[in-house]
């Protein structure tokens, strides 16, 4: 079952407006009346409609008022004007002024029905996209982190006044997790910012060419070594060093690195000559740095030395309200394949997921469904299978209690609607956003009610 369109009949010819009242309720119809623009606004204002059928002419505020007015009421309906074979520049007016469409009297019912149809389909449409907005809202970009989580706020309080001091950091967190988006935020927000910050993966070189990478080497130092070249110490000299995946850099490297730590001072490869730089260290990575000590991969002393001031990223699961703020950022991000929107479907799918890459994961999601959308908005179906194959997990709530039969009641419902949030709210009279969290709430994925 549908919920009945809601329509108000405004229009001061008292028989034309109660035949109107008659077949389109007749049509199924929720339908009230209005004898005068004043009347009209009234009404909008005291409840929520889908369509308005607006006359041009009425007393007390012709249609054109009413329609400016309009702007001002909450949750506006879409409009379908009514005017007379001479004044069709009025419905012209009427449509800049972001009117639905016009019919011009005598009006035939049947096309008023479909016309109301259609109007009230796009006017879900509006809602669910002002929802999805009012979701991502209180989204501040912090350099470029944005969140909405009250532990990734704790994060950025933490950045905000460890960046200004020199204090070495190490930023935790699983991969993708954005650990060298917050280096970089430490690095903008600190007198350093002017200078270079200068990256290093310390996994991903064999040790020689890491360590000549990181502190450069002298003509000659190994075979390959035909000149000279400075280390990016040197070319982080005053900004910020950032040192990726520390947990992965072997145990040759952390000493030098630690004893160029300590004095200030280093060689390059095959070097004599100890160079001063005056870098600011950030660390970074994903490893149990705890666990690589004690297993003897970590040295002890570099470890405490890196770690007075540790900054922890929770993994996107456990932000999950960060999920819509990211997803729509993507999709503004990735708009050039193509502007889509995110059906609630998908959205609830996203915000469902578990992200074991995190937000490097939900950003190449995102950017594969903008891909893949054959229409505007981006489906289930557009999402990689292991975001939405996530059956038979268990329920988050136990059988038996009063929440898993409102669970129940929901996902039936929801079937019953074809997955449509509106219809459903609707049905189970509550507010399309109540209904939004219970699914989050209850983790209702999709799939169950397709
Ligand atoms: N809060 C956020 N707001 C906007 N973009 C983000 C946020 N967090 C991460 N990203 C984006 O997600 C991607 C991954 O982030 P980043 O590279 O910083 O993660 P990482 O923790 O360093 O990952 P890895 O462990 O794989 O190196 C980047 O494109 C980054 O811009
Ligand atoms: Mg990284």
């Amino acid at each position: 079952m549908r919920r009945a369109i809601r329509v108000l009949v405004a229009d001061d010819e008292k028989n034309l407006r109660e035949l109107m009242i008659r077949e389109l309720g007749r049509k199924g119809h929720d339908v009230e009346g209005a004898a005068d623009g004043e009347e009209a606004l009234a009404s909008l204002r005291e409840s929520p409609f889908d369509v308005v059928v607006l006359d041009m002419r009425m007393p007390k505020r012709e249609g054109l008022d009413v329609l400016r007015e309009l702007t001002t009421v909450p949750e506006p309906p879409q409009v379908i004007v009514m005017t007379g074979f001479q004044d069709v520049t009025n419905a012209v007016e009427a449509m800049k002024l972001g009117a639905y469409d016009y019919l011009t009297k005598p009006t035939k019912i049947e096309e008023l029905d479909i016309l109301i149809r259609k109007a009230a389909e796009k006017a879900l449409l509006l809602r669910d996209n002002a929802a999805l907005r009012a979701h991502a809202e209180g989204a501040q970009p912090f350099a470029g982190i944005l969140t909405r989580s009250a532990a990734m706020h704790e994060v950025l309080r933490i950045i905000d006044r460890v960046a200004p001091t020199d204090t070495a950091v190490l930023v935790l967190g699983e991969s993708g997790t954005g650990k060298e988006l917050v280096a970089r935020a430490i690095h903008e927000r600190s007198t350093r910012a002017s200078r270079p910050f200068v990256p290093i993966h310390c996994g991903a070189l064999p040790r020689e060419v890491f360590e000549s990478e990181l502190f450069g080497h002298e003509k000659g130092a190994f075979t390959g070594a035909i000149t000279t070249k400075p280390g990016l110490v040197e070319l982080a000299d005053g900004g910020t060093l950032f040192l990726d995946e520390i947990g992965e850099m072997e145990p040759d490297s952390q000493v030098k690195i630690l004893r160029a730590l300590e004095t200030g001072m280093f060689f390059r490869v095959g070097g004599t000559r100890a160079r001063r730089v005056d870098v600011r260290l950030v660390a970074a990575t994903n490893r149990d740095l705890g666990e690589a000590m004690r297993a003897g991969e970590f040295r002890q002393d570099l470890y405490y030395r890196i770690n007075t001031i540790t900054v922890k990223l929770p993994p996107l699961r456990d932000r999950r309200e960060d999920i819509a703020v990211l997803a729509q950022h993507f999709l503004e991000q990735k708009a050039v394949y193509g502007a889509k929107r995110l059906s609630l479907a998908a959205l609830a799918a996203l915000e469902a997921y578990d992200w074991p890459g995190n937000v490097r994961e939900l950003l190449h999601a995102v950017e594969r469904a903008v891909i893949l959308a054959k229409g505007d908005d981006i489906v289930p179906e557009d999402l990689p299978p292991e975001v939405v194959g996530d059956r038979g997990a268990a329920p988050a709530v136990p059988s038996g209690t009063l929440e898993s039969m409102e669970r129940q009641h929901i996902v039936a419902t929801l079937r019953q609607v074809g997955g449509h949030r509106g219809k459903a709210a609707a049905l189970l009279a509550i507010d399309p956003k109540t209904l939004y969290r219970k699914v989050l709430a209850y983790r209702i994925k999709p799939e169950e009610w397709t």
